[in-house]
């Protein structure tokens, strides 16, 4: 049976797996505590992508700092892995290790490495679920999307006006958040697989979409691939992102169009752009599912950070294709009518026909506020 104390340490394991983030994906983050009758012994994660995972270092952290973990407890935020891919089995270091009770958060959703619940249990280990763990939950997510629906993690990020507006009725939008907000920005762009925009903003505004570690900024992990849903392939070759194709990864996503567009296609590719095909949805726009499910298979893309303007955000919306939302608010207000919204594609005359969205954190930066929001799909899927 789980306790308090059970998600106190589990509490301790997910901020602790948190720190990877942006280093350890298309895994899950993973955090571990070893404690004994209510005492840490040591704190390990999942540190980066194909070395030792969470069990495995919270043993070696307990270790070198001189503590035995035989009959210790493992609260581990994932079932530990009964399979060996990069590491060998976490269910075999925490036999050999003589823990005597695990706690996990999450079931692993891995077919190749579940079961570790049942494998320690065999060996005489007490093994208890603490279920209900959001930051837990929340860790292992976009590997379980991608196993399950083989498409990546989206998070879309945009900065509105208090009225909601992210660009004047022009179209412009620099800079509506503050500078404290737009390094923000850039971090989150040094923790994913790629930046991902439309058409629309590659001509409105030019962008180079790359992560800049500016004064202050944590050091750049990865660098994102950047990324266009540009149907026509009317990007520029003059673009800054079709120029900048040489030193930062491009894709363009684009459905097969006449010869124009197979010149266009032609003279992108040689410019440096990665074109990827997917076929057009009714509207004759490319199919956004399958453009997604096209970045995480063949391309290998599993969390997404989409910048883009209403069309484009609006369509991946009514799609369901958004997992989070980050929104920057800036003190400002328009009052044009004709401003840009952040989402438009449909007419929603009642308020039943919203989508849901739970509020995960409220963050002030500067001027501005952040606030984090995730899809609520308890209410269903639109
Ligand atoms: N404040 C902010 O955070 C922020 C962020 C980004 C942009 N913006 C602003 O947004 C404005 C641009 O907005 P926008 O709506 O024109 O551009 P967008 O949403 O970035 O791109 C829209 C284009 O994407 C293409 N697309 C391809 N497949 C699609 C599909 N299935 N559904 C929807 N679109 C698809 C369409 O062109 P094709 O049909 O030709 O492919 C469409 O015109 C600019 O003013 C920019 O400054 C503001």
């Amino acid at each position: 049976m789980a306790t308090d104390h059970d998600r106190f340490f589990m509490d301790i394991a997910a901020r602790s797996a948190l720190r990877a983030i942006g280093r350890v994906e298309p895994n899950p983050m993973v955090g571990c505590v070893l404690s004994r009758e209510g005492r840490i012994l040591a704190v390990g994660h999942h540190r980066v992508h194909g070395e030792l995972h969470a069990e495995r270092d919270a043993i070696a952290s307990c270790r070198a700092a001189g503590h035995d973990p035989r009959g210790s407890t493992a609260h581990v935020t994932l079932e530990p892995c009964n399979g060996v891919g990069n590491q060998p089995p976490c269910v075999e270091a925490l036999i050999e290790a003589g823990i005597t009770r695990v706690v996990y958060a999450v079931r692993d959703p891995n077919p190749a490495k579940a079961g570790g619940g049942d494998r320690l249990r065999s060996h005489g280990v007490i093994v208890d679920q603490l279920g209900g763990h959001p930051l837990a939950h929340r860790l292992s997510a976009p590997f379980r999307q991608l196993l399950s629906d083989e498409l990546p993690w989206v998070t879309a990020k945009w900065a509105q006006t208090i009225d909601g507006r992210i660009a004047t009725r022009d179209g412009e939008s620099k800079w509506i958040s503050s500078p404290a907000a737009r390094r923000r920005v850039h971090r989150f762009r040094s923790r994913i697989d790629a930046v991902l925009t439309g058409v629309g903003t590659v001509l409105a505004d030019n962008p180079m979409l790359t992560a800049r570690a500016e004064d202050g900024a944590r050091r750049v992990r990865r660098r994102a691939c950047r990324v266009v849903i540009d149907s026509r392939l009317s990007t520029p070759l003059s673009s800054a992102l079709v120029e900048s194709a040489g030193t930062y990864r491009t894709i363009i996503v684009t459905t097969p169009g006449d010869e124009a567009w197979a010149r266009r296609r032609e003279s992108l590719t040689r410019a440096g752009i990665d074109v990827l095909d997917v076929p057009p949805n009714p509207d004759g726009k490319a199919d956004l599912r399958q453009a997604l499910a096209a970045l995480a298979r063949q391309r290998e893309l599993s969390t997404i950070l989409v910048e883009a303007g209403p069309r484009l955000l609006g369509g991946l919306l009514l799609a369901s294709l958004v997992n989070e939302a980050i929104v920057h608010l800036a003190p400002m207000i328009l009052a044009d009518e004709h401003a840009r919204p952040c989402a438009t594609g449909r007419e929603a005359p009642l308020l039943s026909g919203a989508s849901r969205w739970r509020l995960d954190r409220v963050k002030r930066i500067g001027p501005d506020v952040e606030l984090w929001y995730s899809r609520d799909d308890r209410h269903g899927r639109q």
